[in-house]
């Protein structure tokens, strides 16, 4: 893995810029992010002024272990301990009631903070080094897809933030799964992700996918989770989602087909597909792995239109689902 070229130099630059309270891009196993220390509240700020944040969208807190969560929570419930100890270090972020010890700006105003302990070598060592809580988003643009490479980083905040430590491409490809905990003893899904509902429900049965994973809000609806209210992973093409067997979908396209167009397909639809196309993995994981990539890939192309194959909707389908029913805005042909 790339990540084992970096020195110990280069950690303890990247270290230094976080305790400086400096904002640094980072590697993790799902998507880069932009790390700063999360008990400083003019470090943070930066986060939010460098992606263009809304100041209500809190920053998941990033620990080096599980058992750190109790310096910067008011409570945590046995089933946390329990998921902790299957997925963690790991994808998984769980939403707890936070103390003061976390910032309002750093919670967006909330009472509550996401609490994930990432596998990722550098950001492990990075908090180990520092000594902080490291609050990172992904590190792309409020409202683009989000980075997994250290290239797509700075196409994002060249010139913004004076560092992005390059890790090499991400593991999965699409944000930790967010979850938040009801009644001791039920999991609500806010966010999907690589950790999935199956995957959950082998620690406890009750895990409810929050109702905005798969739809819009309707106007005026509370967001359990505020990224849930804003426009997101869109990239500059305008994006529509086709449910169709491979049939309809190509016959759709070939309808609709003009300059600017393109669809975005499985691997296993190349075969003779007659109009422009990328495609984006043979199943869920390597569509996760693939999706943020290909939509930025799509504006580098100046694709105006892209008609793209839907995706699986169990397993870690429904992260890929989730993020490309937000990128399309919620438009989606049923054929
Ligand atoms: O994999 C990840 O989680 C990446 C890497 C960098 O760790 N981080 C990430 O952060 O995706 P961000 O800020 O891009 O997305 C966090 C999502 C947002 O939709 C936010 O609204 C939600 O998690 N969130 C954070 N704290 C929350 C809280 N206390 N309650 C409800 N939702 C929360
Ligand atoms: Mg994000």
């Amino acid at each position: 893995m790339e990540t084992l070229l970096l020195t110990e130099k280069q950690l303890d630059i990247a270290s230094k810029l976080i305790t400086d309270g400096e904002v640094v891009g980072i590697p993790t196993e799902t998507v880069y992010g932009l790390g700063a220390d999360a008990s400083n509240e003019n470090a943070v700020r930066k986060i939010f002024s460098a992606k263009g944040r809304p100041a209500d969208n809190p920053l998941i807190v990033h620990l080096a272990d599980f058992s750190q969560a109790v310096e910067y929570t008011s409570y945590i419930p046995e089933l946390a301990y329990r998921l902790a100890e299957k997925f963690m270090p790991g994808a998984l972020t769980i939403v707890l009631p936070k103390n003061d010890k976390i910032p309002a700006v750093t919670s967006g105003g909330l009472d509550t903070v996401g609490i994930r302990v990432p596998s990722h070598p550098v950001i492990h060592r990075l908090i180990e080094l520092s000594g902080r809580p490291i609050s990172a988003p992904s590190a792309n643009k409020s409202g683009y897809p989000s980075p997994t490479t250290a290239q797509h980083v700075m196409r994002d905040m060249n010139g913004i933030i004076p560092a992005v430590i390059d890790g090499g491409e991400c593991q999965y490809g699409v944000e930790s799964t967010v979850i938040a905990l009801e009644n001791e003893d039920t999991v609500r899904i806010l966010r999907p992700g690589c950790i999935t509902k199956e995957m959950l429900m082998t620690v406890s049965e009750n895990v409810i996918v929050d109702k905005a994973v798969l739809n819009g809000l309707e106007n005026g609806e509370k967001a359990s989770s505020p990224g849930m209210k804003y426009k997101h992973y869109s990239p500059l093409a305008d994006i529509v989602m086709v449910e169709s067997d491979l049939k309809s979908f190509t016959e759709y396209v070939g309808k609709h087909y003009h300059e600017g167009v393109y669809a975005l397909i499985f691997d296993g639809d190349k075969e003779n597909f007659p109009y422009r196309y990328m495609t984006y993995g043979a199943d869920s994981l390597q569509q996760a792995q693939q999706i943020f990539r290909r939509l930025r890939e799509l504006d580098d192309i100046h694709a105006e239109k892209v008609y793209v194959r839907s995706p699986e909707t169990n397993g870690v389908g429904l992260a890929v689902y989730n993020r490309l029913i937000r990128a399309c805005g919620f438009e989606v042909i049923r054929l």
